[in-house]
């Protein structure tokens, strides 16, 4: 069965030394993690996952049920973290919520703060969210007592990466992630596929 190997990097930040930069823009508020939100979370990681290249490299974000089930899986980790685990919310013209942006964070088993997903919907990009969101998690793992914080992104995902380098986050390996025809695109049933899971291969680190 043919494969697509993804390039992907680890990347860390040190907290001691990092400060948040920006406030959300106007118009935006901050929703903090409350059990009966789950499924908001997992339908705006669903909005703003689902055109992007890791829905292709963790299929379960290009499809909402997918998205159900990572969310309940990182909503039931050990190390889950509410305190990293946000929305972002606007009120439309009409005066109804509009769910924008998401992230969730939980403490690694090495003691790290490790961001698990960040999205913003397409219409809000470019405002500073994403920014923001980070920078809210981070605050979340600093308030924790963390002295360091994670993260891995898709080497093709370059605004991403701009985002985490511009906030001081900076690479410290590079792995691969093999997803086959059937997990890639063939299987889209929302279940979580072995390429959702795995890394296969590490390489050294840069
Ligand atoms: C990556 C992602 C979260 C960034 O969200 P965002 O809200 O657009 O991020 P920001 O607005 O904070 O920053 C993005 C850009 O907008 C610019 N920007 C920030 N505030 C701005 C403002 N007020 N006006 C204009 N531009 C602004 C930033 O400088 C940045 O520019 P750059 O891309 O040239 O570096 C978003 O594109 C996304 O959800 N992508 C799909 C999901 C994904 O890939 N997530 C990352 C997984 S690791």
């Amino acid at each position: 069965m043919p494969s697509t190997y993804f390039k992907r990097f680890r990347m860390g930040v040190d907290l001691a030394a990092w400060r948040p930069t920006r406030p959300l823009p106007r118009g935006y508020r901050f929703v903090p993690w409350n059990e009966a939100l789950l499924d908001v979370h997992a339908r705006t990681k669903f909005r703003s996952f689902r055109a992007e290249i890791d829905a292709t490299v963790f299929p379960c974000l290009g499809d909402v049920e997918g998205c159900r089930r990572l969310m309940r899986e990182i909503r039931g980790k050990p190390g889950f973290l509410p305190a990293a685990t946000w929305l972002v919310v606007a009120n439309d013209a009409a005066g109804d919520l509009e769910w924008c942006g998401t992230i969730q964070g939980v403490v690694d088993r090495l003691g790290l703060g490790s961001i698990q997903n960040v999205g913003v919907v397409p219409g809000h990009r470019g405002r500073g969210l994403g920014t923001c969101l980070v920078e809210q998690a981070l605050g979340g793992f600093r308030g924790h007592g963390l002295r360091r914080a994670c993260l891995e992104v898709t080497a093709g995902n370059s605004r991403a990466v701009r985002l985490y380098q511009r906030l001081g986050f900076r690479r410290l390996k590079t792995v691969y992630k093999v997803v086959d025809e059937a997990g890639g695109t063939g299987q889209r049933d929302g279940s979580l596929t072995p390429a959702d899971t795995h890394l296969v291969a590490e390489a050294a680190c840069l």
